[in-house]
C-alpha cells in the first residue's frame, strides 16, 4: 500500500509523529510539553529544547506503533511553517537526516493547510469548495477551501488569535496555561448570558481580539474592586460568559461568509474547535441554516502530525517535493 510517508510536526509546543499508508492515518503520537504552564505562555528557548529531547522517542515510537520499517517509507515529511523558528528546526533538521540516510524524498507542509486537512483522515469528507473556520493560539481565519492544496484565507484577525483571547482571559481570572479547556471546563457548568461584553466592528469577514481581551482585562478589575471574591464566586458563570462572547464572534463571521459565498459547507479546524461551546453552537447554528458541519475528532484538533501526514499524502500524489536546502518559515501564508 503505497506511499508510505512519516510526518513531524513540531511548530510550536507539541512534538508529533505520524505514518500515513495509501491515505489512511495509521497512529498519531503527540509528546506534549508540561514545562510551559509555570510561565502562563510557550517560552520558545524551553519548546526547541523539548522538541530536541523527544522528537526521536515520539519518531521511534510511530515507527513501531505503525508495523512500518524506516526501509518501507516513500517520503519524509515536516511542518515548514508558520511556527516558533527554533521549535521548526528541530523538525526540519530531524526530517532532512532521514530524508537523506533512507534516501527518499523530503515533503514540506503547511501547518494552516494541514489543520484544513485534518478533515480528510475521517469520514465524513466535505467536497469542495468548503468553508473552515481556522482557530488556533496564533491563527484566526476563514479559509475558502477549492482543493486539497488550493486554499484561500478570506477573512482574518487584524491581532490576537481567539486561542489567545481565551488564554489571556484564562490568565485574567488566574487559570493556568493554556487557559482555554480550563474556561471550556468551568463553562459547561455556568450561564453564557450571566455578563454580557462589547461587540467589536471589523470590516468584512475580519476579527480583532484585542478589545475584547482589554474589556474583559477591566471587567474583572472593576468587579473586584466591589467584592474580592468576584471570580471565585462567579467562576462557572464568567467562563460560560466571556465562551459565548468569542463564540458568537467567530459564528457571526461564519454567517456572513456563508452570505458572500453562498457555500454552505462549513469546517472547523486549530485547537480552538476542540471548545464544546463552539462545537454545539456551530452544529445548532447549522441545522437552523440548512448548512452541513464538519467537525474533526478531537485528537485532530490541536497540533498533530496525523494532519500533517494527510497534507503530506496529497503532496506526494502530486510530486510536490522540496530540496535539502529547505529552511523554516516563521510566517508562511496558506
Ligand atoms: O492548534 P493549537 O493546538 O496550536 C496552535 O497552532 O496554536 O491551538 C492551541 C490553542 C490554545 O490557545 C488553547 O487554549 C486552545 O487552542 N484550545 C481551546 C480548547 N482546547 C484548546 N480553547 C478553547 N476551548 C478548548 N476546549
Ligand atoms: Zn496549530
Amino acid at each position: 500500500m503505497r506511499p508510505v510517508i512519516l510526518a513531524i510536526e513540531s511548530s510550536c509546543d507539541e512534538t508529533s509523529a505520524s505514518v500515513i499508508s495509501n491515505g489512511k492515518v495509521l497512529n498519531n503520537i503527540i509528546a506534549s510539553q508540561a514545562v510551559h504552564q509555570k510561565y502562563g505562555g510557550v517560552v520558545p528557548e524551553l519548546a526547541s529544547r523539548a522538541h530536541q529531547q523527544s522528537i526521536v522517542w515520539v519518531v521511534d515510537e510511530a515507527m513501531q506503533k505503525s508495523g512500518k520499517k524506516l526501509t518501507d517509507l516513500d517520503a519524509v515529511a515536516f511542518t515548514r511553517g508558520p511556527g516558533l523558528i527554533g521549535s521548526l528546526l528541530v523538525g526540519v533538521s530531524f526530517a532532512k537526516g532521514l530524508s537523506l540516510g533512507l534516501n527518499v524524498p523530503l515533503i514540506e507542509v503547511n501547518h494552516m493547510q494541514a489543520h484544513v486537512l485534518a478533515h480528510f483522515i475521517d469520514d465524513p469528507k466535505p467536497r469542495f469548495p468548503f468553508l473552515c473556520l481556522t482557530v488556533s493560539g496564533g491563527h484566526t481565519q476563514i479559509v475558502l477551501v477549492k482543493d486539497f492544496l488550493d486554499m484561500e484565507v478570506i477573512g482574518e484577525t487584524h491581532d490576537d488569535a481567539v486561542g489567545e483571547a481565551f488564554d489571556k482571559a484564562a490568565k485574567i481570572i488566574g487559570l493556568p496555561y493554556p487557559g482555554g479547556p480550563l474556561i471550556d471546563h468551568y463553562a459547561k457548568q455556568g450561564n453564557p448570558k450571566a455578563f454580557s461584553f462589547p461587540d467589536s466592528a471589523m470590516p468584512g469577514l475580519d476579527f480583532s481580539f484585542s478589545g475584547i481581551k482589554t474589556a474583559f482585562l477591566y471587567f474583572i478589575r472593576d468587579e473586584k474592586i466591589k467584592n474580592p471574591a468576584f471570580v471565585e464566586e462567579n467562576m462557572n458563570d464568567i467562563c460560560a460568559s466571556i465562551q459565548h462572547h468569542l463564540v458568537k464572534m467567530l459564528l457571526t463571521r461564519v454567517q456572513q461568509a456563508v452570505k458572500q459565498t453562498g457555500i454552505k459547507q462549513i469546517a472547523i479546524a486549530g485547537g480552538v474547535s476542540a471548545n464544546s461551546g463552539l462545537r454545539t453552537s456551530l452544529v445548532a447554528l447549522g441545522e437552523k441554516q440548512g448548512w452541513d458541519i464538519f467537525i474533526p475528532a478531537f485528537e485532530y484538533c490541536t497540533d498533530n502530525a496525523g494532519m500533517i501526514a494527510m497534507a503530506a499524502h496529497y503532496k506526494y500524489l502530486k510530486n510536490d517535493f522540496c530540496s535539502l536546502d529547505v529552511t523554516p518559515l516563521a510566517r508562511m501564508p496558506i
